[in-house]
C-alpha cells in the first residue's frame, strides 16, 4: 500500500505528480519559493479548530484563550483575535506580542510560575484581565505591586488539584498551589488590601482522559464556594488547556466528546453550591495548531548503515522539531514527493548536526529515498518553532501560512547578524579594540557584508 492511504488531515491532498499539497499549495513549490526546512500552517484548519472548541462547550459565559506559548507567531495571534479568542500569556514578552497582535489588555491573562517585580508592574499597569499567583510566596509580591501602583489587582489562584486517574496524574506537577495549601492561600489573598481574588485556575498539560477537566473544575468550584462564603466574588473558573493531539493512528478524545457533559455537570454544581454563574475559561494551545502544522525538510543524502538506512535531511531536531528530544515526541513523517509509492525500506530520518541523537524519526518505513526528496513532518504546528535553538549555529526555519493554495510568509529565516548580536554587544562593552579586530576579520576574511552583522554604529567602518 502507498503512504497516501493513511492521510487523516483534511487540508492535505496529493497532486497529479504524486506530491503532497497543503491546503492546495504544492510542497515542491513551497520549498522552491521559501527554501527548506520550512514550517507550513493551514489557516483554514487553525480557524476551524478555534471555532470547534468554542462550539464544543455550549455555555454562554465561555471564554476561549489561545495559549500563546505553543506557537507565538503574530499571525496566529491575529487570527485568534479575529476568531473572538482571548489570550493566555506566560510572560511579559507574550503579553507584548498579544498587544502587537491587537488584543486589548483586558483580554489577556498572565499565568506562569514566576514573575519579577517588573512583570507584575507591567501587567498591572496595562490592566490585563487577571494575573495568576502560582505559589503562596507570590502573594506578598503581588500585594507589593498593587500597593506601589495604588491599584487593586485582579488575581487568579492557580491550583494543582493533585488528581490521579489511570496513567494521568498531576500529583508531581510543580506548577499550581498544591490543593492542601489552597485554603491557606485564599485566606492570605483575601487579607491583602490591594488584591481582588476573582478566579481559580488549573492547567493539566497532557490530558488523556475526557473526565479530567471536570474532575479539576469540581475541585475549583469547591474552592470558589469557600472563597465566596468569605466574601469573595469569584467570576472565573479557568480550566486551562491540555486537550490532546492525535500523533498516531490512535484516536484521542476531542473537545466535542466532553463539552456538553462538562457544561451540564458544571452548571449543576454551580447551582448546587449556590454560586453566581462564573465565566468558564479554557486555554487550548496544541489542540489549535499542532495538527494544522507541517514541517518540510529535504533529503540531502542517504547512507546505508547495514541494518538500516539513514536519510540525512537539512532539518534538525534542535533547530526545527526539538520536542522529539525534549519529550520523545513521535511525529508522523511522510515522503511528501513520493506519496503514492509503497514503503520499501526502513530509515532513520536524521537531522544535519553531528549528534547521534539528532534523529527526527527512527526506523520509519519509506519508499526508496534519494537526495532532493521532500519529507513532511506532520502535526508539528505546536511547541516546535518556539522551543528551537540555534545549536550548531544553524538558522531557524521560516514559517508560512497557506490559505486556498496561496502561501504567505509569517516568519522569516534567522539572520546571522541577529544570531551573533548578543555576543557582539558584549564585545562592544568589553573593548573597542576587540570588536574592531573582529569586524576587520569578518570583512577581510569572510567577506560578510557588514550590515548583515548588525554591528553597533561606532564599530562600523567610517
Ligand atoms: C497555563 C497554561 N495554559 C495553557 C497551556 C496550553 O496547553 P496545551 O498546549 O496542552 O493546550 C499551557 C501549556 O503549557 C499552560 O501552561
Amino acid at each position: 500500500m502507498s503512504m497516501s492511504g493513511k492521510l487523516r488531515w483534511p487540508f492535505i491532498s496529493v497532486d497529479n505528480s504524486g506530491s503532497m499539497t497543503v491546503d492546495g499549495a504544492s510542497v515542491k513549490t513551497l520549498v522552491e519559493e521559501f527554501g527548506s526546512p520550512l514550517y507550513v500552517l493551514s489557516e483554514k484548519e487553525i480557524r476551524n479548530r478555534m471555532k470547534r472548541i468554542k462550539k464544543a462547550f455550549p455555555y454562554k459565559k465561555l471564554e476561549i484563550q489561545y495559549a500563546a506559548k505553543c506557537n507565538t507567531n503574530l499571525e496566529i495571534l491575529r487570527i485568534a483575535k479575529e476568531e473572538g479568542l482571548e489570550l493566555d500569556a506566560s510572560s511579559t514578552g507574550e503579553i507584548m506580542l498579544g498587544l502587537l497582535a491587537g488584543f486589548e489588555p483586558g483580554k489577556i491573562t498572565f499565568t506562569n510560575l514566576h514573575k519579577k517585580e517588573e512583570d507584575w508592574l507591567f501587567a498591572a499597569k496595562i490592566g490585563v484581565k487577571a494575573i495568576t499567583i502560582d505559589a503562596v510566596e507570590g502573594i506578598p509580591q503581588a500585594e507589593a505591586a498593587g500597593k506601589q501602583l495604588d491599584k487593586k489587582l485582579k488575581i487568579f489562584l492557580r491550583i494543582n488539584p493533585q488528581i490521579k486517574r489511570g496513567r494521568y496524574s498531576t500529583i508531581h506537577h510543580q506548577y499550581g498551589i498544591p490543593i492542601k495549601q489552597a485554603k491557606f492561600a485564599i485566606d492570605k489573598v483575601l487579607e491583602q488590601p490591594h488584591l481582588e481574588l476573582v478566579g481559580f485556575h488549573f492547567h493539566g498539560s497532557y490530558i488523556d482522559n475526557k473526565n479530567i477537566h471536570w474532575i479539576a473544575a469540581k475541585k475549583l468550584l469547591r474552592l470558589a464556594k469557600y472563597a465566596h462564603d468569605k466574601g469573595a466574588r469569584i467570576k472565573y473558573i479557568d480550566c486551562g488547556g491540555g486537550f490532546p493531539v492525535q500523533h498516531t493512528d490512535k484516536k484521542v478524545f476531542q473537545p466535542e466528546d466532553m463539552g456538553e457533559e462538562f457544561v451540564r455537570q458544571f452548571r449543576e454544581k454551580v447551582a448546587a453550591l449556590g454560586l453566581p454563574e462564573p465565566t468558564l475559561i479554557f486555554e487550548p494551545g496544541k489542540f489549535i495548531v499542532a495538527n494544522a502544522g507541517v514541517g518540510l525538510v529535504k533529503v540531502v543524502s542517504v547512507k546505508d548503515l547495514g541494518h538500516i538506512k539513514a536519510a540525512i535531511t537539512d532539518g534538525s531536531t534542535y533547530a526545527f522539531v526539538p520536542d522529539v528530544l525534549a519529550y520523545g515526541w513521535h511525529y508522523p513523517i511522510l515522503p511528501a514527493t513520493k506519496i503514492h509509492m509503497p514503503p520499501e525500506a526502513k530509515y532513520h530520518i536524521a537531522g544535519c548536526t553531528c549528534d547521534d541523537i539528532d534523529k527526527i524519526g527512527r526506523e520509519r518505513k519509506m519508499p526508496y529515498l534519494e537526495r532532493g526528496d521532500i519529507l513532511s513532518i506532520m502535526d508539528c504546528g505546536a511547541y516546535s518553532n518556539v522551543m528551537t535553538s540555534n545549536f550548531n549555529t544553524l538558522k531557524r526555519a521560516p514559517m508560512v501560512m497557506v490559505k486556498d493554495g496561496v502561501a504567505r510568509l509569517i516568519r522569516r529565516r534567522d539572520k546571522y547578524g541577529e544570531m551573533f548580536a548578543q555576543e557582539l554587544d558584549v564585545l562592544k562593552l568589553e573593548s573597542r579594540g576587540e570588536l574592531n579586530k573582529f569586524t576587520s576579520f569578518a570583512r577581510q576574511k569572510l567577506k560578510v557584508p557588514i550590515d548583515e552583522l548588525q554591528l553597533p554604529e561606532e564599530a562600523k567602518p567610517k
